[in-house]
């Protein structure tokens, strides 16, 4: 059965990747929960998608040259729903507390978010403020940056981690095979594009991010291992009737 994913929380229904659209996802009991982690200037580990908080509250500026304190003053719900406006951007020990108390049990995948500002050591950040939840739950590590999961592979050996990819490299190709990670998780227009590329390895792939019905209703079909999407009712309902 195809598992799914609800990209950032369910943030077609509240801001992405916020408590509140954690809690929109829960109710839907999707397979995993998506999210993005990011750090501060005084070294806080963030939930929050962008390098820069300005598409997703009224403070402008990169997250790495603010710092908590600031971050924490700014609204990061109102961009999507006025009635929004105390919603804040969570920490990612507020967010894990979060799953703590609505006994979370399902699979957490966490994104690093290296792809374009460095965080040194946020690889073991994140993975220490992790163990010290001594969470039940399994969990998977994401990252564009290829790097970030070497570290992670070394400092974790047994985690489960996931590669994502815009397109298949012969770099990609090499490091899945010496086992750097578990999983690809490709834009859903390369299996579009090339789908007899992925569906003969369709066992280690989790695309991303698959809205459109005719994109799902092949990842169902094909019984691909999971499926990242925003559109969280309309999986759950679509599997139900495939
Ligand atoms: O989980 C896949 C997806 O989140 C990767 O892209 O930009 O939404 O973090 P992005
Ligand atoms: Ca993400």
């Amino acid at each position: 059965m195809t598992e799914i994913i609800a990209h950032r929380g369910y943030r077609l229904v509240a801001p992405e990747n916020t408590l509140p659209a954690f809690e929109a996802a829960l109710a839907f009991h999707p397979d995993m929960i998506e999210m993005d982690v990011h750090r501060t200037l005084d070294g806080k580990l963030v939930v929050i998608h962008d390098e820069k908080v300005d598409r997703t509250t009224n403070g402008t500026g990169y997250i790495k040259d603010l710092t908590l304190a600031e971050i924490k003053m700014l609204d990061a719900g109102s961009y999507k729903e006025p009635k929004m406006a105390n919603v804040t951007v969570p920490t990612l020990f507020e967010f894990l507390t979060f799953l703590k108390e609505k006994q979370f049990n399902q699979t957490l995948l966490i994104e690093v978010k290296t792809d374009h500002v460095m965080y040194p050591g946020i690889e073991s950040e994140i993975l220490d403020m992790v163990a010290t939840f001594k969470p039940n739950y399994p969990i998977i590590y994401q990252s564009f940056n290829l790097k970030s999961l070497e570290i992670i592979r070394k400092l974790k050996p047994d985690a489960e981690i996931a590669a994502l990819v815009f397109w298949m490299t012969p770099k990609v190709v090499w490091l899945k095979l010496r086992g750097v990670f578990d999983y690809i998780h490709p834009d859903i227009r390369i299996l579009n594009k090339k789908p007899a590329l992925f569906w003969r390895k369709k066992a280690h792939i989790r695309p991303w991010t698959v809205d459109k019905e005719a994109d799902m209703r092949r990842v169902f079909e094909a019984n691909i291992p999971g499926i990242i999407t925003n559109q969280v009712a309309l999986a759950v309902k679509m599997r139900k009737e495939i």
